[in-house]
């Protein structure tokens, strides 16, 4: 199997690893398992309430290398879209984007699912309603 530059760039110096403060209204929190490995993801967003653009994001993934880089990579997404906009985000973009092979797919699916259950979490924390969300897996 042969993995990318830009996958082993992002598993060797991975973006954006580490913790916001989950109390914060502002900050929406996902944390999210993929059920083909045990391998646990957690995402977090940091809103600019003036601006309503994602001014921060960080993970901590417990997993295999290709979720590590594929959630560093969502993690650089993130940073400058509006929620809106992340929710757009679909995980073969990140496929693509890493050249993954057909058996790590699921594992940018946990990215996709880390990022939509922090914009949800975000929305709860804000009075909106939550989105339902199709799995993918
Ligand atoms: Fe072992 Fe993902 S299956 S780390
Ligand atoms: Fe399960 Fe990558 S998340 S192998």
């Amino acid at each position: 199997m042969s993995y990318s530059e830009k996958l082993i760039d992002h598993y060797q110096h991975p973006k954006n690893v580490g913790t916001l403060d989950k109390s914060k209204t502002n900050v929406g929190t996902g944390l999210v398992g993929a059920p083909e490995c045990g391998d646990v993801m957690r995402l977090q967003i940091e809103v600019d309430e003036a601006t309503g653009l994602i001014s921060d994001a960080k993970f901590k993934t417990f997993g295999c290398g290709s979720a590590i880089a594929s959630s560093s990579l969502a993690t650089e997404w993130l940073k400058g879209k509006t929620v809106d906009q992340a929710l757009a985000i679909d995980n073969m973009d990140i496929v693509e984007e890493l050249n993954l092979p057909p058996v790590k797919i699921h594992c940018s699916v946990l990215a996709e699912d880390a990022i939509k259950a922090a914009i949800n979490d975000y929305r709860v924390k804000n009075g909106m309603p939550e989105l339902e969300l199709e799995g993918k897996k």
